[in-house]
Formats: C-alpha cells, structure tokens, sequence
C-alpha cells in the first residue's frame, strides 16, 4: 500500500485528575498535545524529549493500549481506533513494544534461547531444531557466540 506505514494525527491524552462532581471541573494531566507525524516503511523515528514529557503516552497510544482524547493513528491507512477486537489482534502482530528495562521485561526463568525465539513462537509453531537454529542465527547475527 502507498502512503506513510504509521500516520498519526493531532494526537492528544488528558489524564483526569481525581473525580469531580462537576464534569468541567475537573483537571487534567496534559500527557500529550497534539502530536503529529509520520513514518514510512524502513524509517526509524526516535522521540526524544525530557521526562514526562509524554513520550511512553504516545507509544501507548500508538499499541492501542489507551484511548486517545482526540486525534487519529493510522497504520498503513487504517485507524485503529475504529477495530475491533479480532481485527485489533490481527494487528497487533505486526506491531511490537520493546521494553528499556531489561529486568521487568525478560523473563528470569527462561533460557536466552527461549527469550530471543518466543516472539516468532507466538505466531508459528517451531520445532526443537527450528528454534535452536533460529537462536543461534540471531544470536550470531547481534554479535553473539549461540553457545
Ligand atoms: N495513567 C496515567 N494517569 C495520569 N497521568 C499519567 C498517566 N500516565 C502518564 N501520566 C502523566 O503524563 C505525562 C507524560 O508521561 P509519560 O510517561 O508519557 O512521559 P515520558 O516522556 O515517557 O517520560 P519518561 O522519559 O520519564 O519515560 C506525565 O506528566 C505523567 O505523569
Ligand atoms: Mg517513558
């Protein structure tokens, strides 16, 4: 498909904060303000910006995993805000959240084989010697000794 792989839109996030009884009464964290851009298949985009300055919101917004207030992302020209569940699924293959902190997002208990292969196993059933091959190819590929 022709177009940006990832368009988005005038994006913003409030955080209310607190309840009040009156709807307008109520203060919201400013997380996100209208942020625009695109990227195009093969393009790396960095965000870089002091802390809280809502850098992870945009990330979060751009995984579907919150709402925005108002604005749009668009993936290869379809608005995520508007897929279902089964369709939000199928997308959410295609894309990935890597963690910065490698204690809370890898798993003590596996082996570093099984950490590097379980994104393929998610999706496709790899046999014993598929996966062993598939670790050390990758482990080769980043620099390190498979072994
Ligand atoms: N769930 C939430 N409820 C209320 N406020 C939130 C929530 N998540 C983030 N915020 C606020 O939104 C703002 C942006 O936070 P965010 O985590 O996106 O910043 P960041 O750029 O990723 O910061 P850092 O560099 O520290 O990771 C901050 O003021 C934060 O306190
Ligand atoms: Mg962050």
């Amino acid at each position: 498909m022709s177009g940006p792989l990832l368009k988005v839109e005038n994006l913003t996030k409030h955080y209310p904060l607190g309840r009040g009884i009156f709807k307008k009464s109520i203060p919201v964290i400013r997380a996100v303000e209208d942020v625009s851009f695109s990227v195009e298949a093969g393009e790396t985009l960095c965000i870089v910006g002091e802390s809280g300055c809502g850098k992870s919101t945009v990330a979060r917004l751009l995984m579907r995993l919150g709402e925005p207030t108002s604005g749009r992302v668009l993936i290869d020209g379809t608005d995520i805000a508007g897929l279902k569940k089964d369709a939000l699924h199928a997308w959410r293959r295609r894309m990935q959240m890597v963690f910065q902190d490698p204690y809370s997002s890898l798993n003590p208990r596996l082996t570093a084989g099984q950490i590097i292969t379980e994104p393929v196993e998610n999706f496709e059933r790899l046999s014993r010697k598929q996966r062993q091959a598939l670790a050390a190819d990758l482990s080769e590929r980043s620099g390190c000794r498979p072994r």
